[in-house]
């Protein structure tokens, strides 16, 4: 059964770690992830942005797979389905289907309009027992055609969202969705902990662009209230890189190598390596 996201944050944010949210592209993705979850005894969130949402038919053809998964592998840890990055319209109909959690990205609005469709946004959820996420000060980079300016957040504004009763808070902090630019200056941790302080030791905060940040950067931004990460791109270029190594070898030309069950298993492995990694250094294995 797909859960909020709600308790397994408050635990994180308690207990100093934070949970990996990985998005999902396919029945490969959500299978290597789940299994990896499982394994490692980790509360998992699987996301979801727009435009993967309409790749996999549409969000009541995600709800329908993911609940299917976690029935047909045996799936005890808690898992999440989370709309990723998601706009007001796209955070009603994810509800609609069935979603367990939604983020709403209403950081391009003016903070007025931010407020008031947040607010909408936190009475629907609450009632339905569902997580909501919400930004304030947009990400960096492009992920699914959402472009972000990398706008630093302003800690007073993001304590009027927090205060709004959101389950969890997505400050932008000089992240950057996709691969990090040789000349990235680094998360900004004075901001961190300044948005730390002002929100309340119990707001989960929510890192996005996790590809690519240095361990030590990620273990000092856990320190400061992240207690959900956000990871992406790494399991695609991981997929892309064993997938690659896979035809180049000339494998797919060898017995039944072709088959589709065959060809994509090393993706998959990659995958699970990056997941697996991952829950390592968030450290949320077996936090389930
Ligand atoms: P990356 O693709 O950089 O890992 O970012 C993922 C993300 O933040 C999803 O919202």
């Amino acid at each position: 059964m797909l859960v909020s996201a709600k308790e397994m944050l408050k635990k994180a944010r308690a207990g100093h770690y934070a949970v990996g949210q990985f998005n999902i592209n396919n029945l490969e993705w959500a299978k290597s992830i789940l299994l990896t979850a499982q394994e490692m005894n980790s509360p998992v969130i699987l996301g979801v942005s727009e435009g993967a949402g309409k790749y996999m038919c549409g969000y009541t053809t995600v709800v329908g797979m993911v609940n299917g998964m976690i029935n047909e592998l045996g799936i005890t840890v808690p898992v999440a389905l989370h709309l990723d990055h998601g706009s007001y319209e796209g955070a009603k109909k994810c509800i609609a289907a069935g979603f367990s959690s939604v983020m709403f990205d209403g950081s391009h609005y003016p903070i007025e309009e931010n407020i008031a469709k947040t607010t909408e946004l936190v009475g629907i959820c609450n009632e339905l027992g569902l997580s909501l996420e919400a930004e304030v000060g947009a990400i960096g980079g492009e992920e699914d055609g959402v472009v972000g300016g990398g706008e630093v957040a302003d800690p007073d504004e993001c304590k009027m969202i927090a205060d709004l009763g959101v389950t969890m808070l997505a400050a932008g902090i000089g992240n950057i969705h996709g691969k990090y630019p040789e000349n990235w200056a680094g998360l900004r941790f004075d901001v961190l902990e300044a948005i730390s302080k002002k929100v309340g030791e119990d707001m989960p905060l929510v890192l996005h662009g996790g590809t690519g940040i240095p361990a030590d950067m990620i273990k000092t931004a856990i320190s400061l209230g992240v207690s959900k990460i956000n990871v992406n791109t790494e399991c695609q270029l991981s997929f892309a890189a064993a997938t690659r190594e896979y035809i180049e070898a000339g494998k797919d030309l060898q017995g039944k190598g072709f088959d589709p069950r065959k060809l994509l298993a090393p993706g998959c492995e990659a995958i699970k390596a990056t997941v697996r990694e991952k829950i390592e250094l968030f450290g949320s294995a077996n936090k389930a």
